[in-house]
């Protein structure tokens, strides 16, 4: 049976009580990383890590989608099966290209060798969007290019002057960097530079590089595994951090001049970013996060993962700022505003948004079961603590993220949809996190401020 098939077989057996219906999400199974963003043909795909059969992560598949509006999503038939040597362990993360009529997907085939994971990087192509043909040179970049190939993965290819090139992730002596590698036709590759190299607090390996020009700089996002806390900064095992710079094209190194990490919260990961033909740089992350008990998995709903409502990236004074794309507000069926100064009751299918010059807190739930987002005039704080179904992870911090912020006045968009939540505070902090409400009728409680509260269907 197909994986397809399979998929259509199987997919009325899902629980879609906690299922998002503005965040992405699959149609069965486990999802991680997106794969591939990209606009090709007048449309948005998203590609994803995906293993239907369980809501467990596995042998993973490209599942595939597309979109006109960024909110509305038709799932295609999967992309990538691990089906040859070089990939039967999995076809990990990567990206697209489009060149003309084709879509060049680029990715990660795993197998094992001598006991050891064997990670090298593929090539596969489409001229249609829907069907993709695995190249008959892959693999293109393997052992004959580099020596370590038991953490070299995620491929992000992209063009300049010609010239095909593509930057993975690796890590040297437990301490992650991100290699550049060249080609004239896809097919031969060679080795180029070592792009950027982590300093040791830095994390060990550097997953899924994205690099690309925004307002005048060069920005490298990378998704480290152990990036060192620092203060409420870097709190979980795995951080997504953007490197603002620029890229030396005469030594093929980046230098960087700034970083910080790019969401607050406790879910997000992996991002990828696009550019569309309105010129928009936008992003797409995991909403999840390795090493946490899933409980759409435990509940035996037999899906888990979503990504983030897609966001517009701009540079300002150094600083990456982020705004749900405006189709949120354009294409989903959204009711008229209400003002609401306590208490709201009702679907906790809603984008809220608060204006104060003062601190504030709301909490989604009820008394014995719900998410906190509180300011005190210096500090957001988002606390998953009170949860009566409480997610356990790996960190030695408890399910509170902080960070300091001050400003004369916050606008707080609260993008809240059924087990995902999403708060960006004046552009320029974001907090991405699911929670899993067990009360029946959940309301928001809302001090210090008042609410403006917008449903969807
Ligand atoms: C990041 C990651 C990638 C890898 C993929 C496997 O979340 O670990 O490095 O390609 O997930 O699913």
């Amino acid at each position: 049976m197909t994986v397809d098939k399979w998929i259509l077989d199987n997919t009325a057996q899902v629980n879609t009580t906690y299922k998002p219906k503005a965040h992405f999400s699959a149609p069965i199974g486990w999802i991680n990383d997106p794969n591939g963003f990209v606009y090709y043909k007048g449309e948005y795909h998203l590609f994803y890590q995906f293993h239907p059969y369980s809501a467990k992560w596995g042998p993973m598949h490209w599942g595939h989608a597309k979109s006109q509006d960024l909110v509305n999503w038709t799932h295609l038939p999967v992309a990538l099966t691990p089906d040859q040597p070089y990939d039967k362990g999995g076809c990990f993360s990567g990206t697209a290209l489009v060149q003309g009529d084709k879509l060049i997907l680029m990715y990660t085939g795993v197998s094992e060798k001598e006991g050891q994971a064997c990670q090298v990087q593929c090539i596969a192509e489409s001229t249609d969007g829907l069907h993709f043909e695995k190249s008959p040179h892959n693999p293109v970049i393997d052992e004959r290019h580099v020596k370590n190939t038991a953490d070299f993965r995620d491929p992000k290819i992209f063009m300049r002057e010609n010239k095909y090139y593509s930057l993975v992730a690796s890590t040297e002596e437990g301490i992650g960097n991100v290699l550049l590698f060249e080609s004239d036709d896809l097919a031969d590759w060679r080795f180029k530079s070592t792009f950027l190299t982590a300093k040791p607090h830095q994390g060990r390996i550097w997953e899924c590089p994205d690099l690309f020009e925004l307002d005048g700089k060069d920005i490298l996002i990378v998704s480290p595994i152990a990036f060192a806390p620092d203060g409420y900064r870097y709190t979980n095992v795995n951080s997504s951090v953007y490197f603002v710079g620029k890229v030396d094209w005469a030594t093929y190194t980046f230098i960087p001049e700034s970083y910080d990490e790019i969401d607050s919260g406790l879910d997000f990961y992996a991002p990828q970013t696009l550019v569309d033909d309105k010129k928009r740089r936008l992003l797409i992350a995991w909403q999840q996060m390795w090493g946490r008990t899933m409980p759409t998995d435990e509940l035996g709903h037999r899906w888990a993962g979503s990504m983030v409502i897609p966001r517009e990236l701009r540079l300002v004074d150094g600083k990456l700022t982020q705004s749900v794309v405006s189709e949120f507000h354009e294409k989903l069926k959204l009711s008229s505003s209400q003002i609401v100064k306590d208490r709201y009751k009702g679907p906790v299918t809603l984008y809220t948004q608060i204006e104060t010059k003062e601190a504030f807190s709301i909490e989604i739930g009820s008394a014995s079961d719900s998410l906190e987002f509180t300011y005190d005039g210096a500090v957001l704080t988002i606390d998953r603590t009170k949860l009566t179904r409480q997610i356990q992870g790996e960190e030695t911090y408890s399910s509170v993220r902080k960070k300091e912020y001050s400003s004369e006045k916050l606008v707080v968009r609260l993008y809240v949809d059924e087990s995902c939540c999403e708060i960006i505070v004046n552009d320029e902090v974001a907090f991405s996190t699911t929670f899993y409400l067990e009360t029946e009728t959940p309301e928001i409680k809302i001090t210090g401020a008042e609410l403006k509260v917008t449903t969807y269907s």
